[in-house]
C-alpha cells in the first residue's frame, strides 16, 4: 500500500472511532454537540491519533481497539486550537480552512466546547472496554500529563503567551516548543506503546522518537507560518511574527530552523532502530512531519 492510501485509511480510522465517541447534533443541547463537531470534523491531519495507532502496531502485543484511545488525543488537540484560536489567546479567525469555533458559535460557546473536548477525552479513556483498569489508569495518566501544566501543552502555551512580551532567546523558545507541541505528540507515540504493551526499553526508543518529531513538528509548523499563504494553511499565515512569538525562524532564521528540523528527523530514526522493519510506517510518519506543506 503506498503511503498516501494508508495516511487516507488511517485519517478514515480516527474519523470512524471520533464519531463514535462524540455525541450526535440531535443530542440535547444541540448547540454544544455542533460546535464540537464543527471543529472535529473540519479536516485536520489526524498525526496524533495515528502516531498514536502506529506506534502500537509497531509494539503489536495488542492493537484492537486502539483506535478509541487514539481517538481522545484528537479530542484534546481539537480543544487546544478552539482555544488557542479564541480572542484573549492568539485572536484567530481562520482555522482548518473554516471560520474559527468563536466565529461561528461565539465566545461562550467556543469556550465550552474545548471544555467539552476536554472533558470527553477522559470519559473515552475511562470507558474503554478493550483495555484492562491498569491500561486505562496508564493511558489516563499519559494524556493529562501530556495535555498539563508542567511540561505539558498548557505549560508550553502559558510561555508561548507571556513569550509575547520577553526576549526571544534559545532557552525560552525551547522551552514553549517542547511543552506547548512536543509533550503532546510525544505523549501520542507513548500511549500507542503503553496500549501496545511496550517492553521498558520499547517504551524508552518509542518515548526518544516522540520527542523528536514533537519537536520537529513545530519546528515546522514555525516555518510554514513564514512561507506558506492561509489558503494553503487553512489558517492565518504571517500570525507568529504580527504578534512578536518566539519562533525558530525569529530566533535562528529560516535556513537554520529547516536544518535543525532535520536534525530532529536524523534523532527520530535513529530512535527506531531497535524495531527494524516493524517502525517503516513511523519512519515514513516522521518523514512527513518534516517534509510536510501544510
Ligand atoms: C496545529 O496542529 C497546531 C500545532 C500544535 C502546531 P496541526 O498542524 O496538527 O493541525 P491540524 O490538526 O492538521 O489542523
Ligand atoms: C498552538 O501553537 C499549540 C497549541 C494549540 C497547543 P500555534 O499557535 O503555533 O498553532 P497554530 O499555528 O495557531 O495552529
Ligand atoms: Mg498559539
Ligand atoms: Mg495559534
Ligand atoms: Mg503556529
Amino acid at each position: 500500500m503506498s503511503f498516501r492510501q494508508y495516511l487516507a485509511e488511517q485519517q478514515a480510522l480516527a474519523d470512524a472511532a471520533l464519531e463514535r465517541v462524540v455525541p450526535p447534533v440531535s443530542q440535547s443541547p444541540e448547540t454544544i454537540h455542533k460546535a464540537m463537531r464543527y471543529s472535529l470534523f473540519a479536516g485536520g491531519k489526524r498525526v496524533r491519533p495515528i502516531l498514536c495507532m502506529e506506534a502500537c502496531r509497531t509494539v503489536g502485543r495488542r492493537v484492537e481497539g486502539v483506535e478509541i484511545a487514539a481517538c481522545t488525543l484528537e479530542l484534546i488537540h481539537t480543544y487546544s486550537l478552539i482555544h488557542d484560536d479564541l480572542p484573549a489567546l492568539d485572536n484567530d479567525d481562520l482555522r482548518r480552512g473554516r471560520p474559527t469555533n468563536h466565529v461561528v458559535f461565539g465566545e461562550a460557546m467556543a469556550i465550552l466546547a474545548g471544555d467539552s473536548l476536554l472533558t470527553l477525552a477522559f470519559q473515552a479513556l475511562a470507558q474503554l472496554r478493550s483495555a484492562d483498569a491498569a491500561t486505562r489508569c496508564a493511558l489516563i495518566e499519559e494524556l493529562a500529563v501530556a495535555a498539563g501544566t508542567v511540561e505539558g501543552m498548557i505549560a508550553g502555551q502559558v510561555r508561548d503567551i507571556e513569550g509575547e512580551k520577553a526576549e526571544p532567546t534559545a532557552e525560552r523558545l525551547d522551552a514553549i516548543h517542547r511543552a506547548k507541541t512536543g509533550a503532546l505528540l510525544k505523549g501520542s507515540v507513548r500511549m500507542g506503546a503503553i496500549y501496545g504493551g511496550a517492553m521498558p526499553e520499547e517504551l524508552a526508543a518509542l518515548d526518544a522518537y516522540g520527542e523528536a518529531i514533537g519537536l520537529a513538528f513545530q519546528i515546522v509548523d514555525d516555518v510554514l507560518d513564514v512561507e506558506q499563504s492561509s489558503e494553503q494553511l487553512g489558517k492565518t499565515a504571517g500570525k507568529d511574527a504580527a504578534q512578536n512569538k518566539i519562533t525558530f525562524p525569529a530566533v535562528y532564521g529560516l535556513d537554520a530552523s529547516k536544518r535543525m528540523a532535520e536534525e530532529q528527523l536524523t534523532k527520530a530514526h535513529a530512535a527506531l532502530e531497535m524495531f527494524g522493519d516493524r517502525a517503516a510506517r513511523l519512519r515514513q510518519l516522521a518523514d512527513r512531519i518534516v517534509h510536510r506543506d501544510t
